[in-house]
């Protein structure tokens, strides 16, 4: 049950494995560190199983029809009502060519109309929010959780980081961006992997508690968990059995 002071917490899960994403395994733990922290209510939103078309590019919420989008006919109309109704925001996918998933990015391309017209200008991104949120003096919070296959989360999140910065303005969200996930979830120990769901737990209830997390939560949650040596004898490995069960797990 959820009264007034219980939290809306709206997870957008960007990956085609759904419930079967690695970046779901911090994902959860993190959000389970939210409700421990708080009562609140969770939702959760397989991107994949949407229907959501892909902008037009006409601007026409930015201009003629400000702040509502021309197309009516898939569910973004229902996503863009949660979006706003809720307090915290939580994307999850996977990185993809050092972005987000097409799919997801289909999304943030529609939600153009919640964000304010670009009327000739835009703070930087270290003066607040860039693309400001249209009528809405709403206090929300929002997460980006993301993982990827390399080792060098530095160097492959950079861009993402950069695009969040741009949309969300740099401060105004909390990015936690995994490298090495699949081999930390499947091939390393159970010690290692519930170091890193306590961590993600821990980092949970911070983001609660005061809407962001600190960087070296932040930083810990990042790091790799493999050293390089280990990790390239895990991925020559993992690449021959692929290769010997031929078709079959695909
Ligand atoms: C199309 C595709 C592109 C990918 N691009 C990258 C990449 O640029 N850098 C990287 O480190 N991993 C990349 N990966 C690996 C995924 O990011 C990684 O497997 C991720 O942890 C999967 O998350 P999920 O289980 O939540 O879907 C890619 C995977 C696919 C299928």
């Amino acid at each position: 049950m959820s009264d007034d002071t219980s939290k809306k917490i709206l997870v957008i899960n960007g990956s085609p494995k759904r419930e079967k994403s690695f970046t779901m395994t911090a994902t959860r733990a993190f959000v389970g560190g939210m409700v421990k922290e708080r009562e609140s209510t969770v939702e959760y939103i397989n991107i994949p199983d949407m229907n959501i078309k892909p902008c037009r590019g006409c601007l026409s919420c930015w201009g003629r029809t400000e702040g509502e989008c021309v197309i009516k006919d898939d569910d973004m109309g229902l996503l863009m009502k949660k979006l706003k109704e809720a307090d915290f925001v939580i994307h999850s996918y996977p990185l993809y060519f050092f972005g987000m998933p097409g799919a997801f990015k289909t999304f943030i391309d529609r939600m153009l109309g919640m964000f304010e017209t670009y009327k000739g200008f835009m703070p930087a991104p270290d003066e607040g929010l860039s693309h400001r949120f249209r009528d809405t003096d709403k206090e929300q919070h929002f997460a980006v959780i993301s993982s990827c296959g390399f080792s060098e989360g530095e160097e492959v999140f950079a861009p993402l980081r950069g695009q969040y910065d741009l949309i969300y303005g740099r401060g105004n969200y909390t990015a936690i961006f995994c490298p090495q996930i699949k081999a930390l979830v499947e091939a390393g120990s159970t010690h290692r992997l519930a170091a890193f769901t306590g961590m993600a737990e821990k980092a949970g209830r911070m983001f609660m508690q005061q809407g962001f997390i600190d960087e070296e939560t932040a930083a810990e949650l990042s790091k790799p968990w493999f050293s390089k040596k280990t990790y390239r004898i895990l991925a020559e490995r993992f690449w021959q059995e692929q290769k010997e069960a031929g078709g079959k797990n695909s």
